[in-house]
């Protein structure tokens, strides 16, 4: 800290000072204003090597306001009722002043959250943010995940569209397939013996208070977590490790505000050109965000050729067909988003991130996210044999990154590995015998090549080359270019 700081600091206060000061001081003798934006701002000290990977957690900030702004707007003018309902939402579109605008803000911004949430998940896998202590920060994160899908899936009901209809009618039939209660519950959900205006209503209620409450209170816990434990980094280093004695500070932290403030507001900027770009240009980007046939009213009497949720649902959707009893379907649907919640404990490599994880790691998390999204895609096709077989196959795959992970633990001996090989294959090919039937047999046998060719490389390979497991010498300290000379420390160390 240079000589002059404290005379500057004191400047710049006096620059905001003479009312504006005082009711500052008034303030803080009433209420901890600056010494909360001290804490948690202008001096909570972030890793100074964050990537574009960390613009995503304050960009999903800004679309939970996005949401809850343009929502309150909307419910202004939206009539929760079975009658009234697809009509008001016409109203907005047509005779609402900006009401276009507001809609597409929020049907957008719903599908560009869940874009945000999943790359900012992603992130955290990458770098192994999930890991001891970041435990709990990540289960608050998996809780705001599902709140998210519960209150996108009663939002889309809304609409009363064919499409809102007939995907809650599917959806809610799965907590049917709950062994003994399962009518009954499903009864209890729809506030009748079918969806109706009295579902409607209820999903209302839940959609616009219960479940934003619930989220914002998670995501302020998600941050509170976030803060007591201090931000990982892409290089997975521990900086609250490598402290400045005399102040206390960490030698590769630097203060959130500015230099983050400033850093995310650039991805504000890209992410605010993109999001206008779609609302302007192309709001139901295609089918995507808005569907066809949700631009008919909803009717009882009429079931669509093909019904599937949005594309967000999708790969969690083809998990739920790719296995034809609903009970097990809908079984394993809850299984793959469950695991998620153990994640810290599945994957115990010591080895935060994966810049220094072995070669394998990395083509295992770039084949996970080909296979979540290729299922994305699968859910939103008919239910045809092919895509069906492809869809099974998957989400195989999806439950062997979990597999994979756990191996990829530790070093694991050649016996481990070929054991696990050996058992894995053993589990699929009674899967397949479970499911045979001649009419897809040839599609069976060939589609087996894929977990077979999954678990060559991924579990055979290791045993032979165990190098392809082995970390890197994982950094002391975060490596920035400043470290390599080519850019000028923002501090003095
Ligand atoms: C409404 C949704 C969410 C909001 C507003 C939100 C907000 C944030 C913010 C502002 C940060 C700090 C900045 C950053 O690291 O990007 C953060 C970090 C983090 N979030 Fe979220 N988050 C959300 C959902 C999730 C979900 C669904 C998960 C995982 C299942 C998750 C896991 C994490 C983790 C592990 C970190 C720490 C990352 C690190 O230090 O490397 N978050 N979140």
């Amino acid at each position: 800290m240079s000589a002059e700081e404290p005379k500057l600091k004191r400047d710049y206060l006096d620059v905001t000072g003479g009312w504006l000061h005082g009711l500052r001081e008034w303030i803080d003798a009433r209420f901890p204003m600056s010494s909360f934006w001290k804490k948690h701002v202008s001096e909570y000290y972030a890793p100074k090597n964050f990537n574009f990977w960390y613009f995503f957690g304050s960009i999903a900030l800004l679309i939970l306001v996005n949401q809850i702004l343009t929502g309150i707007f909307l419910a202004m003018n939206y009539q929760p009722s079975a009658t009234g309902a697809f009509a008001s939402v016409e109203y907005i579109m047509r005779d609402v002043d900006w009401g276009w605008l507001l809609r597409y803000m929020h049907s957008v911004g719903a599908s560009m959250f869940f874009v945000v949430v999943y790359l900012h998940m992603f992130r955290g896998v990458m770098y192994g943010s999930f890991k001891k202590p970041r435990e709990l920060l990540w289960i608050f994160g998996v809780l705001i995940y599902v709140a998210l899908m519960a209150e996108a899936f009663m939002g889309y009901l809304l609409p009363w569209g064919q499409m809102s209809y007939w995907g809650a009618n599917v959806i809610i039939s799965l907590f049917g397939a709950i062994p003994g209660i399962g009518n009954t519950i499903e009864t209890w959900i729809k506030g009748d013996f079918g969806v109706s205006g009295i579902t409607l209503n209820r999903f209302f209620a839940l959609h616009v208070a219960a479940v934003p409450l619930v989220l914002l209170g998670l995501v302020l816990f998600h941050l509170i977590a976030l803060h007591e434990v201090g931000s990982n980094n892409p290089d997975g280093v521990e900086i609250k490790k490598h402290k400045d004695p005399a102040t206390g500070i960490p030698l590769d932290g630097i203060p959130f505000h500015p230099y983050y403030t400033i850093k995310d507001i650039t991805g504000v900027i890209v992410f605010i050109a993109i999001f206008s770009a779609i609302i302007f240009f192309a709001p139901g980007m295609h089918g995507l965000f808005l569907e066809p046939a949700n631009f008919e009213p909803a009717n009882p009497l009429k079931t669509p050729s093909d019904i599937h949720p949005l594309w967000y649902f999708g790969p969690y959707y083809a998990i739920l067909r790719s296995i034809p009893n609903k009970e097990l379907g809908a079984l394993a649907l809850l299984v793959a988003v469950v695991i998620l919640f153990f994640l810290p404990w599945i994957d115990r490599n010591p080895v935060k991130s994966i810049r220094y994880r072995g070669p394998l790691y990395r083509w295992v998390l770039v084949l996970f996210a080909v296979t979540f999204i290729v299922l994305g895609y699968i859910g939103m096709q008919l239910a045809t044999l092919f895509w069906a077989e492809i869809g099974q196959r998957l989400s195989e795959l999806y439950f062997l990154f979990f597999v994979t992970a756990w191996v990829y633990s530790k070093p694991r001996s050649r016996a481990f590995l070929v054991g696990t090989f050996v058992v894995v294959m053993i589990i699929i090919s009674l899967l397949d015998w479970i499911s045979w039937a001649p009419s897809i047999a040839h599609l069976k046998l060939w589609s087996w090549l894929i977990p077979f060719g999954y678990c060559l490389i991924f579990l055979l390979w290791p045993a032979a080359m165990p190098r392809l497991m082995q970390p890197k010498p994982v950094p002391e300290r975060v490596r920035t270019k400043a470290r390599h000379g080519t850019h000028a420390g923002v501090r003095a160390e």
